[in-house]
């Protein structure tokens, strides 16, 4: 049901969204229709000439209503407003935290372009297809500018920056097609990043789908070939001959930095160590490791993540 011309709604958050953009909206016309009411109504009864009770002592009335007319134009918008924000904090909160078992998808946003990959390693260009039903999250990092993934049929929307990951997760509810645009002007084709689509298909059609794709290596296999190529294993590796952090068991663990402080092995931090190694040091470590920022690209961060993840999956076996 739409009563006004917003677009398909099919995920879970759609609906959510579209009650409180409603009730905002229905709000806001029930106090415009109510003041314009007020205005005509007083106009026509006080109008010059009309035989009404009027005070005699007008600053006198005015200054009994005052209290009483002050108090009520600040408390009941007060209380309108603060149901508005509670409402939408809560739905803001919810659209911020992926729940625990979505389907984690990678999404390298460049100009002018979206690159996804699933976890069993299939890469999609500005299509991205996910099975209905299941929550999905998209791991979302930029490889240039500012760009913000949008879209308008599932309600969410969230900005892709270079240098972080930010989420965005969403449970579609309808099989069908959906735009995906780009909502953060980032260049000359800025426009030809809405030209991509969400294809949403029946689990089983979405396992058909995932399986027929030419047999691409993972990003994790990818990202071993990487951590080869690039030397990493030459100083992680388990007889290295430099002294560095063991990879081992480390994602997801508190890692001590050299100024005292603590971190966690996550994607961000991961993704720093390799793009801007000197920025934080592990304690009892030198900052010895070269930066790889210019030499590889985000989806190759993805890959080497990828791959360090499982040798803590490996370790705790
Ligand atoms: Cu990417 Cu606009």
């Amino acid at each position: 049901m739409t009563l006004l011309p917003l677009p398909p709604s099919a995920s879970t958050m759609a609906p959510r969204v579209d009650a409180l953009f409603y009730a905002i909206t229905a709000t806001t016309v029930a106090v415009a229709i109510a003041v314009f009411v007020a205005l005509i109504y007083f106009g026509v009864r006080y109008r010059a000439g009309n035989p009404v009770p009027r005070h005699e002592d007008i600053a006198e009335a005015q200054r009994r209503a005052r209290i009483r007319v002050e108090l009520a134009w600040t408390l009941i918008p007060l209380f309108l407003f603060l149901c508005a924000f509670a409402w939408a904090a809560r739905l803001y909160v919810d659209r911020g935290t992926p729940p625990a078992g979505a389907m984690a998808i990678d999404v390298v946003a460049k100009q002018w372009m979206w690159e996804f990959q699933h976890a069993d390693g299939r890469r999609e260009i500005n299509e991205l297809h996910v099975p209905r039903g299941q929550p999905v999250n998209l791991v979302m990092t930029s490889q240039d500018v500012i760009h913000s993934l949008f879209v308008p049929a599932f309600r969410v929307k969230q900005d892709v920056l270079p240098g972080r990951y930010t989420d965005l997760w969403f449970t579609a509810t309808e099989a069908g097609r959906y735009h995906l645009f780009c909502a953060e002007y980032c260049g000359t084709d800025h426009a030809g990043m809405g030209s991509g689509d969400v294809v949403v298909m029946e689990p089983a059609e979405f396992e058909r789908w995932l399986a027929s794709g030419a047999r691409a290596p993972s990003a994790a296999m990818r990202g071993e070939a990487l951590f080869r190529a690039l030397g990493c294993s030459g100083c992680h590796g388990a007889n290295a001959a430099v002294h560095a952090p063991n990879l081992a068991g480390l994602y997801g663990k508190p890692v001590p930095l050299s100024d005292g402080s603590t971190t966690v092995a996550d994607e961000r931090y991961l993704h720093d160590s390799i793009l801007q190694p000197h920025k934080e040091i592990a304690a009892g470590y030198a900052p010895i490791m070269p930066s790889f920022a210019g030499r590889i690209g985000e989806d190759d961060v993805f890959d080497l993540i990828a791959y360090i993840r499982t040798f803590s999956a490996a370790k705790k076996k």
